[in-house]
């Protein structure tokens, strides 16, 4: 008898502090900490031996830029820049350098690290930015893709995952600042981006002194 393919792992179950905030998880640690050492491996192979430059997006990139540099056993320098959206909340709008890189990137291998490419604004803001002093090359990582919201033509080098057009938060994600501490990325309920707050999770009971 051939033997059926093996049935996908039941989801993992939300945290009750969570559950009434989020939809459902997308991506377990375990799936992240794979792809990750994956994307690590990679840029190892593609990078070893340059001088180079590891420019990070703030603040959605820091678990992930945290996790995949452990993997990159090169020398390399790591700078951060900002960018912020016009937009606000879930939408997005033009994008604005909040903060400028301080590294010298001109001549280096650079490679610029975002949490995930939407519209991809962003992206191309911060790769526009970069060339202008000349790298000698530049390549863009992503955690996360949302081909389906793209508005500008531009693609990563390496990518972790494909996502569907859903609002996610976790493992550096955010929704109004919150839930970046999240070890998973979930889908956010659209109730709670529509209310256009966030709730605070129901405090949990505690003993009487
Ligand atoms: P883009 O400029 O539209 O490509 O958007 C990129 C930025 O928007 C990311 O760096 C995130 O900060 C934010 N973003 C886009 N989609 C999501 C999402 O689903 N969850 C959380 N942040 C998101
Ligand atoms: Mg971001």
């Amino acid at each position: 008898m051939p033997k059926s393919p093996a049935p996908p792992p039941p989801p993992l179950p939300i945290p009750a502090v969570w559950r009434s905030d989020l939809d459902r998880i997308l991506l377990t640690p375990d799936q992240i900490a794979q792809r990750v050492e994956q994307l690590g491996r990679e840029i190892r192979r593609d990078f070893a031996g340059r001088d180079t430059v590891v420019v990070a997006i703030l603040n959605g990139t820091v678990l992930f830029l945290a996790d995949l540099i452990r993997h990159l056993d090169f020398p390399l320098k790591l700078d951060f820049m900002g960018v912020s959206s016009y937009g606000g909340g879930t939408t997005a709008g033009e994008s604005l350098l909040t903060k400028q890189t301080s590294a010298d990137v001109r001549g280096k291998d650079v490679l610029v690290v975002d949490d995930i490419l939407d519209t991809g604004k962003t992206l191309d803001r911060v790769t526009l930015h970069l060339r202008q002093f000349k790298p000698r090359r530049l390549r863009t990582c992503v955690l996360l893709d949302k081909k389906a919201r793209r508005q500008i033509k531009i693609k990563a080098d390496y990518t972790g995952f494909q996502i569907p057009n859903e609002f996610v938060v976790g493992y550096g994600l955010d929704f109004a600042e919150r839930y970046r501490n999240l070890p998973f990325i979930a889908v956010l309920k659209p109730e709670i981006f529509l209310a256009g707050e966030v709730k605070r999770p129901a405090p949990r009971p505690t003993k009487a002194a």
